[in-house]
This record gives structure tokens, C-alpha cells and sequence, in this order.
């Protein structure tokens, strides 16, 4: 019954990996998916982790029993202070719902559901370009899909006025899916004082935030400045969505360890949205996994693990953009053709050369060096070796 079916495409980033792996040559190198690795080129876990990963190993009164839909409750009530900090006056009036969920992706697609579900307006906006996944997530959350601009390809930068002409434009209430640090794929963000504007103008139109942080901390290195923006958004009082994922920061990509908060205007609303949002889970996973979420909740409960991982985290930031500074020099240094400052200027894990794709699939074949074909590369996936191999590829694409 199923012979009709045609061979799918492998997807745009994970699928990368799999050609990387297929491939046997010695100098291989895959800055496709965003996964850090250490200077040796390998995985890292998290001396913090081990930690946490230990004493929940030594404590003999831990089961295995089902959490309830909602998650690990102390995980919910952790993130949501990491998120929106300590002292977030939503957070002290019990406005905030907090759910645990499958990494980043499952946050957005529960609260996708939700808002498909309960929400007047079932029209979401993306930057324009975005995350591959994130049109997939919402369409099939049961969102109508519609881009804003973002990026300018002539500046490599932010194209603010577009960005701004068009959240102006659209209709009153629409969803809007703001990155809140690090924007994937390009590394572009505003700045503090463009993020007021956006502000000004969502919340003057009555426009629904929906932030995607699957970054904190990884971009600046500080926990406080990546949440910024989201802050500023809960400052004012207003709703907002927020999907957190710990899959970067906390190096805790498999376990699939995410939250979905949604701000409300009272705790009365934030009660009755929390009952609703059980019902989105329940049918689709049950409930979220218990071991990800404990690691998580050991860490965020324990000050000395705590600071322990803001300083892991903050090396892991810190060598990304030495790799950025590393990789400019290398590529000034063999005077390859073009303006290459976007790659300092730009933040967090990635780096969105203006490498087009017949250049991309040169790189691939000659140089076996595995990258998107939107030609955005993972920095993470760079080390101090392999940097100037990645420069003579890219010299060998433009001047080619
Ligand atoms: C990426 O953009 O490479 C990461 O967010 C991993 C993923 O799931 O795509």
C-alpha cells in the first residue's frame, strides 16, 4: 500500500550530516548542523553535567515514574526564572505557565497548537530568511505561514526598515516569531534600541511575540544580556509566548530538554492556559522524558553548579568568536575578494557568508567541507585547525 510513495528529500540541515558521514575523506570537516564542538573537533558534555548526572545517579530514591503532562514542576519554575530573571514581576504575580517540553522544537510546536487551538489570529510572521524548521512547525501546527523582512544581503546586516514596514502592515493580533538572540541563520540581530522599536510597534498594534531562545547565554556569553529582549516585552506587561531549549547552552542536544512559558495577563488566565495546554500534550507525547530535565534542575538549583556552568558556557561562547576573528584574519590575510567583516559582526553559532550554492557545492566536492546550501556555517563546528582549510576553500570558491 505504500509503493506509490516517493523517496523524500533528506532535510536541508540534518541531512547534511548524513553526507558527512558517508563521506571517507581524512579531511572532512561539517559545520553544517549547529552542534558545538572542542578544539579537537569533538562533542562536548558539560563538566556540570557529569556532575549533575552523578548525584542523580547516588540518589537511590529516584524513579522512573511518569511525570505528570506538564513536565518536571521544578525544572518549569527554574526555566522560567532563568528566562525572565529572578525578579520578573510576571513571575512573582503568577502570570507565567511554564511547560516542560521536546527541546526547542517541541515548545514551538505545542505552542503553535495552542495558539491554532485558542488564539482570534491564526496568522504567524517569520523573518525572512529563517530556521528551515520553523515554516514546517508552524504549517503543521495549523498556522498560516507568513514572512517579514530581516536580512539585508547588501549590508549583510539587519534590514530594519523593511522588518518594520512590514510588522506595520500586518493585521492586528498576528503572531510574530522573534529569534531572541543569535538569529539562525544569519547572526544578524537588532540592537537594544531597534528591539524598543519592535516593542513599541507590536504591542501599538496589538501583535502576539512568540520568542524562540535556543541560545542564552551562547551568543554574548551572559545569560542576562542573550534574555534582553525578552525581558524588555515582559517589562511592559503584555503577553508573549517564550520557547526555550537547552540543547546549546547546556550541551544537552539528544536529551531533547525545552520549556514553553506563556506570560499571561493574570494567574487566573495563566491557570486556565495551563489546563489547555495539558490537553495539547497529552494526545501527542503524553508527557515530556524525566532525565534531561532533572540534569537541567540540578545544575539551575545548585549555585555552585550554577556558576560553574556560566563559566563553561562563556568558554564555549568565547571560542566561537575567536574562531569569527580567526577565520576574518585568515581570509584578509589571502586577500580573498569581498568584505568578509560580517563574520565579526555577526553572533552566535553561525555565520551567513553570502556564499551562494553553486559555491557552496564546490566547497563540498573539492574541499569536502559539509555547510548548508544557504551557505551558512556553524562556527562551533570550526577549531583553530581547521580554520585555515575552510579559508582556502572559500578563496578557492570566490576567485574560482
Ligand atoms: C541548526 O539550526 O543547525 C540547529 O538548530 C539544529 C537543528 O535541529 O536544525
Amino acid at each position: 500500500v505504500f509503493a506509490h510513495l516517493v523517496q523524500a528529500p533528506e532535510d536541508p540541515i540534518l541531512g547534511v550530516t548524513v553526507a558527512y558521514n558517508k563521506d571517507p575523506s581524512p579531511i572532512k570537516l561539517n559545520l553544517g548542523v549547529g552542534a558545538y564542538r572542542t578544539e579537537e573537533g569533538k562533542p562536548l558534555v558539560l563538566n556540570v553535567v557529569r556532575k549533575a548526572e552523578q548525584q542523580l545517579i547516588n540518589d537511590r530514591s529516584r524513579i522512573k515514574e511518569y511525570l505528570p503532562i506538564v513536565g518536571l514542576v521544578e525544572f518549569n519554575k527554574l526555566s522560567a526564572k532563568l528566562i525572565l530573571g529572578a525578579d520578573s514581576p510576571a513571575i512573582r504575580e503568577n502570570r507565567v505557565t511554564t511547560v516542560e517540553c521536546l527541546s526547542g522544537t517541541g515548545s514551538l510546536r505545542v505552542g503553535g497548537e495552542f495558539l491554532a487551538k485558542h488564539y482570534h489570529q491564526k496568522t504567524i510572521y517569520i523573518t525572512q530568511p529563517t530556521w528551515g524548521n520553523h515554516p514546517k512547525i508552524f504549517t503543521l501546527a495549523g498556522l498560516s505561514v507568513k514572512t517579514y523582512r530581516y536580512y539585508d544581503p547588501s549590508t549583510r546586516g539587519l534590514n530594519f526598515q523593511g522588518l518594520l514596514e512590514d510588522l506595520g502592515a500586518a493585521p492586528p493580533g498576528s503572531i510574530v516569531l522573534l529569534h531572541a538572540c543569535a538569529h539562525n541563520p544569519t547572526g544578524v540581530d537588532p540592537t537594544i534600541q531597534q528591539w524598543e522599536q519592535i516593542r513599541q510597534l507590536m504591542r501599538s498594534k496589538g501583535l502576539m511575540p512568540f520568542f524562540d531562545s535556543a541560545y542564552q547565554g551562547f551568543a554574548s556569553g551572559s545569560l542576562d544580556t542573550d534574555a534582553k529582549p525578552i525581558r524588555m516585552f515582559v517589562a511592559d506587561g503584555g503577553e508573549c509566548l517564550v520557547a526555550q531549549s537547552y540543547a546549546k547552552n547546556m550541551g544537552l542536544y539528544g536529551e531533547r530538554v525545552g520549556a514553553l512559558s506563556i506570560v499571561c495577563k493574570s494567574a487566573d488566565v495563566a491557570g486556565r492556559v495551563e489546563s489547555q495546554l495539558k490537553l495539547v500534550i497529552r494526545p501527542m507525547y503524553s508527557s515530556p522524558p524525566i532525565h534531561g530535565a532533572s540534569i537541567v534542575a540540578v545544575i539551575l538549583r545548585d549555585r555552585n553548579l550554577f556558576n560553574e556552568w556560566t563559566l563553561e558556557l562563556k568558554a564555549m561562547a568565547d571560542r566561537i568568536i575567536s574562531m569569527r576573528k580567526q577565520l576574518f584574519e585568515a581570509l584578509r590575510a589571502r586577500g580573498t575578494p569581498g568584505d568578509w567583516s560580517h563574520i565579526i559582526k555577526q553572533i552566535g553559532m553561525f555565520t551567513f557568508t553570502g556564499l551562494n550554492p553553486a559555491q557552496v557545492s564546490f566547497m563540498t566536492k573539492e574541499y569536502h567541507i559539509y555547510m548548508t546550501s544557504d551557505g551558512r556555517i556553524s562556527m562551533a563546528g570550526l577549531s583553530s585547525k581547521t580554520v585555515p582549510h575552510l579559508a582556502d576553500s572559500i578563496h578557492a570558491a570566490v576567485t574560482k
